[in-house]
This record gives structure tokens, sequence and C-alpha cells, in this order.
């Protein structure tokens, strides 16, 4: 099953858009199919019972894998060749050591931090972060003795420096560890960002025993922001949204060093959160076209940033490191970013009324939650995805009651800029 992974012709270097029809899989071990067939299989064959002993012993941890030696399979909760096929190369555009596929983004996020934490420790994370990553943060680790703290994103140097330093005092009371520094970047829906090179250089200060920096890059990832590359230990995805792109699936990853990663893949064998042989076989047809989609959504939503600019029915369009930003948040753009992306928030005229009468109105724009797909999509957070937010909280984050959220897709740009004009404009 396993084919080549050769990233090279000669001395060039194959990039990422050339190796997803191809890498590590070999056609003529499936029938020469050019594409890698479904194993919807739950378990595998053993030649021998020698084997099947050989299997389990590295994947329990009994003995240390020989240099060249891979996992046999063995069971589709443990492995199976679509989702390692599909690892391999997810793991080649944030040149990470290692990825895994997870059911769900949410499956990522939580199997990684059940792995990494434990009753007495702290996690610092950056608010606005995603719904359900606040609600497994503040209400469900406590359960377990893990304690969270909600930290602005964006946060000067000094005060993300001078507020690690009280959670990690804190931490050593509750005779654990400031174990996680949990980063979302850029912030749902504001779009502000958090640096993530100035927080790996920070951590540094905390020595060996320093705490995991994850960044969850689900907004701009893996085109247009390299977290790993910036000195970030783990990669978190919702891969239901722009790698995944058809708005058809649901699956997450985690990616980082071969050592985090393992023991990540131990809670994700017992918790069973790992991703299916079909889901898995939908991403690799995903990943073939992940470039050319994010591409083209981000050059449309340029031009559709350009057009809501100068709406007199529009008070600001919100893109990472765009007009109205502070000279800090363009900063860390110039340095952290390769793009701006495609889902914008825009803080229109008038209250949610007004906002309601955009939605109601849009027609080429679904009126759902969700982005990163094909279709694009446009949304309000104040009344959906952060409505549980006190309005205090919503006032400290900006979520405020005129922001509309717009995920770009990859129809004609002029199409959509037709349809939020009709929707902007008069009966
Ligand atoms: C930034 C971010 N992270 C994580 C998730 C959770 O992913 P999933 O819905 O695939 O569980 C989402 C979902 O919207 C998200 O937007």
């Amino acid at each position: 099953m396993k084919g080549s992974k050769k990233r090279t012709i000669g001395s060039h270097q194959l990039r990422p858009e050339s190796l997803m029809m191809s890498y590590g899989y070999d056609p003529f071990l499936s029938e020469g199919a050019i594409k890698p067939p479904i194993f919807q299989t739950s378990t595998f064959v053993f030649r021998s019972a020698e084997d099947g002993k050989r299997f389990f012993e590295v994947a329990y941890g009994l003995r240390e894998r020989e240099p060249d030696e891979a996992l046999g399979l063995i069971y589709s909760r443990i492995n199976n060749p679509n989702l390692e096929i599909l690892e391999d190369r997810l793991a080649l555009w944030d040149e990470a050591e290692r990825a895994l596929v997870f059911s769900t983004g949410m499956a990522a996020i939580s199997t990684t931090v059940l792995a990494l934490c434990r009753p007495g420790d702290v996690i610092a994370y950056t608010a606005p972060a995603y719904g359900g990553t606040e609600y497994l943060f503040d209400r469900i680790l406590p359960r377990y003795g893990v304690r969270a703290h909600a930290l602005p994103a964006g946060l000067a140097e000094a005060e993300f420096k001078a507020a690690l330093g009280e959670l990690a005092k804190e931490a050593g009371e509750r005779g654990g560890r400031l174990a996680m520094v949990y980063v979302e970047t850029p912030a749902n829906p504001t779009n502000e960002l958090t640096d993530i090179a100035g927080l790996a250089e920070l951590l540094k200060g905390f020595g060996p025993e320093r705490p995991v920096l994850a960044v969850d890059n689900t907004f701009l990832g893996p085109l247009w922001q390299k977290p790993l590359s910036l000195g970030a230990d783990l990669v978190l995805y919702s891969l239901t949204k722009y790698v995944g792109g058809h708005s058809d699936l649901i699956a997450g990853a985690a990616l980082g060093s071969a050592e985090l990663i393992a023991r990540v893949a131990e809670m994700r064998t017992i918790c069973g959160t790992v991703s299916d042989a079909h889901t898995a076989w939908l991403l690799l047809r995903s990943l073939e076209t992940l470039q050319i989609r994010m591409e083209r959504s981000a050059e449309s939503a340029k031009k559709i940033v350009a057009w809501l600019e100068s709406h007199p029915k529009v008070e600001r369009v919100l893109v990472p490191g765009g007009k109205g930003c502070s000279e800090r948040q363009r900063e860390i753009y110039a340095r952290q970013c390769l793009g701006a992306g495609s889902t914008l928030g825009v803080l229109l005229k008038g209250g949610e009324k007004d906002a309601f009468r955009v939605l109601n109105r849009l027609q080429l724009f679904k009126l759902a939650v969700s982005l990163g797909g094909t279709e694009s999509l446009v949304s309000h957070p104040s009344s959906t995805t952060h409505s549980d937010y006190t309005p205090q909280t919503k006032a400290r984050f900006g979520i405020a009651e005129n922001l509309i959220r717009l995920s770009v897709g990859v129809e004609n740009a002029d199409d959509l800029i037709a349809d939020l004009e009709h929707a902007l404009g008069e009966d």
C-alpha cells in the first residue's frame, strides 16, 4: 500500500501541491488504481502470529520501532491505509514530523489537551476562541482538575509575560504546571492576530519544562500561516473548514514533532477519536485542490474587501493586518502571515436589525455557521456562535450586534459583489 516518499527530482525540491496526488501511495500495490481505494475495513489480517505480536509491541509502546519499521496494520481505530497516506500528505504543508487525523476538529483539540495535561495543571488561551474550545476549557476541564484562563488575543508581549508568570505561579500552588498556551490566531470573528513567534520566544524563559505552545491554525492554515516554522510546538485544525473545503465532511488534525504527536496518538487510540477511512479518502481528494481553492478564495476576498471598504453602509472590514488595524497588528501580520485568507468580519452601520436585513437578503452567500467551503457563507456571531457570551464579554472581545462574518468561497468574485450590493441596497 505504502508508496514512495520521494520529495525531490534530482536536486529540485517538490512543493506540497505537487505531492498531493502521489506522495506515500503505490498504485501497483492496489491493482494500478491511480487513486487509493477506500479501505473500508475494521480489522486487518496478520500474515503470522509473529507479525501480530511485533505489531502490538510497537502499537503499545513495549519496544521502540526499528529505524525503517512501519507500524503494521492492526485495526482501524489504531491505523488504516487511507488515514496513513492522508497524515503523511497533511504533514508536508506544515513541515511537521508527524500528523494525526481525528473525527472532528474538537476531537483533535480535546484529545490533545487530555494527552498533555493532568490534574493541577493550568492552560492559558487566547480569546475569543471557537465556542466549542472555550466550552471545553471553561466548563469541562475544571471537572478533571485542569483550569483554563482566557487572555485577550493580540495582547502586548509585556502583558503576556506578566499574565503567564502569574498563571505559572498559580499552577505551582496547585501542584501542577502551566502546561499549555493555546492560541487561536486570527481570532474569530474579529481577525485579531496573536504573535506566535513572540510567544514562542517568551516560553523559552520557562526552562526545559516549558508549556506546550499549541496553535489552532484553522482560519489561515496551512497556506497563509505556518505556526511550526514560527516556533509553535503543535498545530491544530478543524479539517472541516478549508482543508476539507467542500462542506461535506467533519474532521480534525494535530501536527508537530514525532515525540509530542506520539503522546497524542496514544490518547487517540484509547479514546477512539480517530477519523474513518471514507472521510480520510475524501480529505485526500480535497488536498489535491487545497492550494487552488485557498488562493482563489483569498483573491476574491481581497476584491470584496476593497469593494466593501468604500460602501457607505459599511463601518469597517475586519481583515488580518487590514485597514484600521493598529501598528502592532500590521507588524505581526507582516512577520507571521503569507496572506489574509478569506474569512472576514464586516461591521455594518446600524445594529442587529440592519445586520439581519442584509443576512436575509443575501442569495449566493448562504446563511450558515462554518467557513472555508467552496460556497460562500455568512453568519451573525453575536446571535449564534457567540450568543452564550455575556454582554460584557461581547463588548470586551468586539462581538458587536452589527458584525457579520463572511466566508468567501470559489464563486465568481463579481457575482459575490453583486449579491452584497443587492443585499446592502434599497428595495
Ligand atoms: C477555529 C476553529 N477551531 C475548531 C473548530 C472545531 O472544529 P469541528 O467543528 O470540526 O469539530 C472550529 C469549528 O468551527 C473552528 O472554527
